[in-house]
């Protein structure tokens, strides 16, 4: 069967830029920044970005564009003991693409109540008690399930859908070249307008402003490279794939390049809005910004509706920001889909159509679970065991594998040689060193400490089941395909 294959540069990077900017740059990262240091964060975040962001993606670009396939069949094609890590980071991708869906869910019902504000004025109150209704539920006790929450998510699978069972030129790349444009227009308007705001530029001061004593906190290079990885989409299979279907004659360096700095500015952007948001609602309410800063889900669905009930125009700017966000996820949950279904089509040679159905047929299913009452506390866990355990994990494996299977300067000169411009041995120094040796330190703090103290208060046994527990299963699962590849072909 012949690879499909991107239909042009722009197409590509559109893509690519549509799967890095996601609800991650809207919603993590504003607060991330605000939480370890402020400006100070921007010193591990940049480091995080140019000693792993920027080398990661030349490296999975480069890795997907030789290999020409997803991730697993391009691990196996390194060695075929190494199948595994490929599904590993192809679960990571399902398990994200589970959970993201339901958020971009909230987000699509978020839009429609954006019109009319119909939220109400106790914003909070209004998202845990009657739109989640969480009442006293746990992870392992979802309660019911909730129309009001699946029908949006149903609608956001049926874009992703659509998207990929198209095909990668005319779903994929079509659905970038349309979504980026829309999203950067739509930013670009909300700062202009929110900036004129009194007690905007107040907001800007307060997330620039450095607390540089936070910059010797381990924590805060934890989350300055766990936001790097989870942002740009490397380390869960989703660039591999993409650049699977770069053609023959294609630059990789620089659309690497582009691609990074085009998240991470946008990131800065979805900064500024957000505080410039949260500046003029402290401004307006009288209040110091701490006591109006509110972090991930919190500050989408509940301080940021809070914000827009007294914005000027109001219908406009709020259908404007929840469109957006929509828009940021969708692209990204085409992506991580797409990781998957790559994976499928690649392993067990089936179309595209049937690898689409099937996978999204069951990721279908599987995200029904935050559509339950319980459904936000069931996100809160999978999501942190699946950034900070499985996907820094295999990042970390993969610089391992690179760096003693294949070496970093045979990926540097493959990628020179096809790339508008060389890069030197500073690539070689970041893989084999720099990264490896802060993700080595990164990962096991947090393992040591979920180990210790658990996380975010839930019970052993929730931690156990639904935390240890999905780890566990994506690593035995993924081995024992591997496993079952290498005794077929013995
Ligand atoms: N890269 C995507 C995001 O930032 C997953 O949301």
């Amino acid at each position: 069967m012949q690879r499909e294959q991107w239909n042009s540069r722009v197409g590509f990077i559109l893509a690519a830029v549509g799967s890095a900017i996601g609800l991650g740059n809207i919603w993590r990262f504003p607060y991330m920044a605000y939480e370890n240091g402020g400006g100070a964060f921007f010193v591990p975040y940049l480091f995080a970005m140019i000693s792993a962001g920027i080398p990661i993606m030349i490296m999975e670009f480069g890795l997907g564009h030789k290999f020409r396939s997803a991730a697993p069949k391009m691990f196996s094609k390194l060695n075929v003991k190494m199948e595994w890590l490929g599904w590993l980071q192809v679960f990571c991708s399902a398990a994200i693409g589970v959970y993201y869906v339901a958020i971009i869910g909230w987000a699509i019902s978020y839009l429609a109540m954006s019109f009319d504000q119909s939220w109400g004025t106790d914003t909070n109150s209004y998202f845990f008690k009657e739109f989640l209704k969480l009442d006293d539920h746990s992870p392992l006790s979802l309660g019911n399930f909730q129309w009001h929450i699946a029908i949006p998510m149903t609608i956001a699978w049926a874009i992703t859908f659509t998207a990929i069972f198209s095909g990668v030129k005319a779903g994929i790349e079509r659905a970038g070249k349309i979504m980026m444009p829309l999203l950067f227009i739509m930013v670009i308007l909300l700062i202009v307008r929110v900036l004129m705001l009194p007690g905007a530029i107040s907001g800007l001061n307060y997330l620039f402003e450095p607390n540089f004593s936070k910059i010797l906190d381990p924590q805060v290079w934890s989350a300055a490279y766990g936001q790097i990885f989870f942002s740009l989409s490397v380390g869960f299979a989703v660039m591999i794939s993409y650049s699977s279907y770069l053609p023959d004659k294609s630059d990789v360096n620089n659309n690497a390049f582009m691609t990074v700095l085009i998240n991470c500015g946008f990131s800065i952007l979805g900064g500024m809005l957000i505080f410039g948001i949260l500046g003029y609602m402290a401004t307006e309410q009288a209040k110091p910004i701490t006591e109006v800063v509110n972090s991930g889900v919190g500050l989408a669905f509940v301080t940021l509706p809070a914000a827009i009930n007294l914005l000027p125009l109001p219908y406009i700017l709020g259908p404007l920001f929840f469109l957006a966000l929509v828009v940021a996820g969708l692209s990204s949950h085409i992506s991580i889909i797409e990781a998957v279904v790559s994976g499928i089509i690649d392993k067990l040679n089936v179309n595209r159509k049937k690898a689409t159905i099937w996978v999204c047929a069951i990721g279908y299913i599987l995200s029904m679970a935050f559509a339950t009452n319980g459904g936000l506390l069931l996100l809160d866990l999978v999501d942190y065991f699946v950034n900070n355990v499985v996907l820094l994990a295999s990042c970390l494996i993969e610089l391992l594998i690179i760096v003693f299977l294949v070496k970093a300067a045979t990926i540097r000169e493959y990628t020179n040689s096809i790339s508008d411009f060389k890069i030197g041995i500073w690539f070689d120094i970041c893989i084999k060193f720099i990264s490896p040796l802060l993700l080595i330190a990164i990962f096991s703090t947090n393992l040591i400490n979920t180990i210790n103290e658990g996380y975010g208060g839930y019970p052993t046994l929730d931690l156990f089941v639904i935390g240890w527990g999905t780890v566990a299963l994506m690593l035995i699962v993924s081995i024992t395909i591997n496993v079952r590849s290498l005794k077929t072909a013995s």
